[in-house]
């Protein structure tokens, strides 16, 4: 029989960017397996709701921290946060996605797109990996996106941090993979999150409930290093990489995009 999580990799967890949407979803499934949880987003009020749901329904222990992942010195304060507990899950969430022409977008959001998706992963697996290299275990999960795989028009600087991310993942699986430390990229596609709904109301093929991509997700982990959520979603994906030229994916990306703003 397969380990729980706490005896894979440890007792707690860390999401980053766990008030709402994905990062919930992924408190929630890691709650309901048994593991403790910290939980890290910007608006503390919203993170103590769903400290107490997980609390109440799942009896684990939980700890908010309130933390802006695009500021200079976040990785310090959330390094010092999770020092003194047995940190078996990482999972960085949070990602700043502005929609629209690349051209008409300021540049600092264009700063923030960097902070909080470039800078945000890679100094949070600077500063959590050494930790589970030497207990010779742990996991490692870096949020992407289908995006991520080719360019996507209005969505430039997004769907590039997303590569960032992927290749990111990859390399740090073949780094620690013999260290007893499993790196995973969940590649995800279209959910109807409280981020996805404010950009659109329509439905997109293979759209998947976070709970469920947040649960496969974690049935992956050690399966690295990528893994696209959704038997629908990894078709497509296949598809695109392997039988449409470059130029054809990212059309069909734009057309697919045209309506979100
Ligand atoms: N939804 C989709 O269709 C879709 C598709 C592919 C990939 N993804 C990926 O899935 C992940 C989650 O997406 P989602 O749709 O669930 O997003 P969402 O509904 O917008 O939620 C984003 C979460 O990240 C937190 N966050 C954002 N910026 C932050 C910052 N600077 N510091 C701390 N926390 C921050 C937010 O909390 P606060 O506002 O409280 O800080 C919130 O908890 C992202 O990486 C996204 O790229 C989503």
């Amino acid at each position: 029989m397969k380990k729980s999580l706490p005896a894979r990799y440890g007792q707690w967890a860390v999401v980053a960017g766990a008030s709402q949407g994905l990062g919930a979803a992924f408190a929630d499934e890691l709650a309901k397996r048994g593991m403790s949880v910290v939980l890290v987003a910007r608006r503390g009020d919203v993170l103590e709701d769903v400290a107490g749901r997980l609390h109440a329904n799942h009896d684990v222990d939980v700890r908010c921290v309130t933390l802006d992942l695009a500021s200079p010195d976040f990785a310090s304060t959330l390094a010092d946060a999770v020092a003194d507990i047995d940190l078996g899950i990482a999972i960085y969430n949070a990602a700043r996605i502005p929609i629209g022409s690349f051209l008409d977008m300021h540049e600092d959001v264009l700063e923030q797109v960097v902070r909080v998706n470039v800078r945000g992963p890679l100094l949070l697996a600077r500063a959590i990996l050494p930790g589970m290299r030497e207990r010779g275990r742990g996991a490692l999960v870096l949020v992407s996106s289908l995006a991520g795989m080719q360019g996507a028009a209005r969505f430039a600087a997004y769907s590039a941090s997303k590569a960032f991310s992927t290749i990111l993942a990859e390399a740090l699986w073949a780094e620690l993979r013999e260290q007893g430390v499993d790196v995973l990229v969940c590649c995800a596609g279209a959910m109807p999150t409280p981020g996805y709904l404010a950009t659109t109301s329509r439905a997109a093929p293979g759209m998947l409930a976070p709970e469920e991509a947040a649960r496969q997700t974690l049935d992956a982990l050690g399966k690295g290093p990528r893994f696209v959520p959704g038997f629908i979603n990894r078709i497509s994906a296949q598809f695109m990489g392997r039988f449409l030229t470059r130029r054809a994916a990212i059309r069909l990306i734009d057309g697919s995009t045209r309506h979100m703003s």
